[in-house]
C-alpha cells in the first residue's frame, strides 16, 4: 500500500511544535508521563516526548519535554518508536474535543511503529528488533522511547515500508471497517466518497480496488489536480473528479453507469 499523504512528525524542541507523538499509561499512574527528575542530559531511563498539560490550541499546548521511563516489568518491554502520524484524532483529544480523553499530562499521538530494545524475563511473544504497533489508541506514540506491556502491542512483519507500519493501525481499519459494516459490497459495486486524498480515503480506494469496487473520488481543486488524481488513480481510484463537478448535470450520466453507489462523507 502506498503511505498516506498526511505527514508523519519529528521532534522539535522549538515552541509551538507540532510534532507527533502520545497515550496514556494504562497502568492507572500515569508512569510514562512523569517529568524528568534527572538534572542533566538523557540517560537510558527517559526519554524526549510531545506532552500537552492541558486541553487546547495544540501549537499552544504541546511542548517538548524529557519524561522518566516507568522501571521494566517481567510482562514488559521497552521500545523505541521510529514513527508516528499526526492524524485529526490527535488534534481534537488535545483540543479536548474527542470523544476519548487521556488523563492529563499525557503524551500526544494515537499510532505509529515502534522497535523494541529489550523485553521483560516474562515476554514470550516478541524478542530485541520486532517491530510492534499499538493494540488500542492512547498510548502515547509521539515520544522517543517507551515501555509498554507485551499484551499492548501488536507485531507485524518488519519488511514492509516504514510509513505503512506507522499508519495501519486507524485509517486503513477504519476504511475496511467502513467497506464491510454496512453494506454487502460485490465487485462491480461503485463507492463515492469526499476527501478521497486523505488518509483514509486513500485507504478506501486501495481496498475497493482490491475487492473490484468501483470508487468515485471526490476531491477538492488545486493547482496539481491532474497529478494528484494521476497519483489515486495509480493505487486504484476508478474517478477522481472536483467537488464543483459534482454540481454538474453529467454526473447523472456517471452514477448510472455505476450501478449501486454507497456513499462516504468524511465531514
Ligand atoms: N474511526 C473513525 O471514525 C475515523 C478514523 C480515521 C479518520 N476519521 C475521519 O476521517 C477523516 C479523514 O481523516 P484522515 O486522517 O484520513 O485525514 P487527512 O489525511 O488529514 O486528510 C484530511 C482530508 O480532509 C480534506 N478537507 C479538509 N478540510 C476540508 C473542507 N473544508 N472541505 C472538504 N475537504 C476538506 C482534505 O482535503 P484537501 O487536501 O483538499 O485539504 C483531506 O482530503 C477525518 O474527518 C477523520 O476524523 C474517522
Amino acid at each position: 500500500m502506498w503511505p498516506p499523504l498526511h505527514g508523519l512528525c519529528s521532534l522539535s524542541r522549538t515552541g509551538g511544535a507540532m510534532a507527533a507523538l502520545l497515550k496514556l499509561s494504562r497502568r492507572g499512574d500515569n508512569a510514562n508521563v512523569r517529568p524528568s527528575t534527572r538534572s542533566a542530559g538523557l540517560s537510558a531511563h527517559t526519554c524526549e516526548a510531545l506532552l500537552f498539560r492541558k486541553h487546547g490550541d495544540p501549537p499552544r499546548v504541546v511542548r517538548l519535554e524529557d519524561i522518566d521511563l516507568p522501571p521494566m516489568g517481567a510482562k514488559d518491554v521497552l521500545v523505541k518508536i521510529l514513527a508516528a502520524p499526526i492524524n485529526p484524532s490527535d488534534i481534537n483529544m488535545i483540543q479536548g474535543t474527542y470523544s476519548i480523553l487521556p488523563d492529563l499530562p499525557a503524551v500526544g499521538g494515537n499510532e505509529g511503529v515502534a522497535q523494541v530494545l529489550e523485553v521483560g524475563s516474562r515476554v514470550t511473544s516478541l524478542k530485541t528488533g520486532d517491530w510492534v504497533i499499538p493494540r488500542d489508541t492512547g498510548l502515547g506514540t509521539w515520544r522517543t522511547e517507551a515501555v509498554l506491556a507485551e499484551d499492548d502491542v501488536i507485531s507485524l512483519p518488519n519488511d514492509i515500508p516504514l510509513l505503512s507500519a506507522a499508519t495501519l493501525g486507524v485509517n486503513p481499519c477504519t476504511a475496511f471497517r467502513m467497506l464491510s459494516d454496512f453494506e454487502h459490497l460485490k465487485p462491480g459495486d461503485t463507492v463515492i466518497q469526499n476527501a478521497a486524498n486523505s488518509g483514509v480515503g486513500q485507504a478506501v480506494i486501495q481496498i475497493a480496488a482490491a475487492r473490484g469496487v468501483n470508487t468515485i473520488n471526490v476531491i477538492r481543486d488545486r493547482s496539481e489536480f491532474t497529478q494528484l488524481s494521476d497519483r489515486l488513480k495509480a493505487i486504484g481510484a476508478t474517478h477522481v473528479i472536483k467537488e464543483e463537478a459534482l454540481r454538474r448535470p453529467e454526473m447523472k450520466e456517471l452514477f448510472k453507469v455505476c450501478g449501486h453507489v454507497l456513499s462516504q462523507n468524511w465531514h
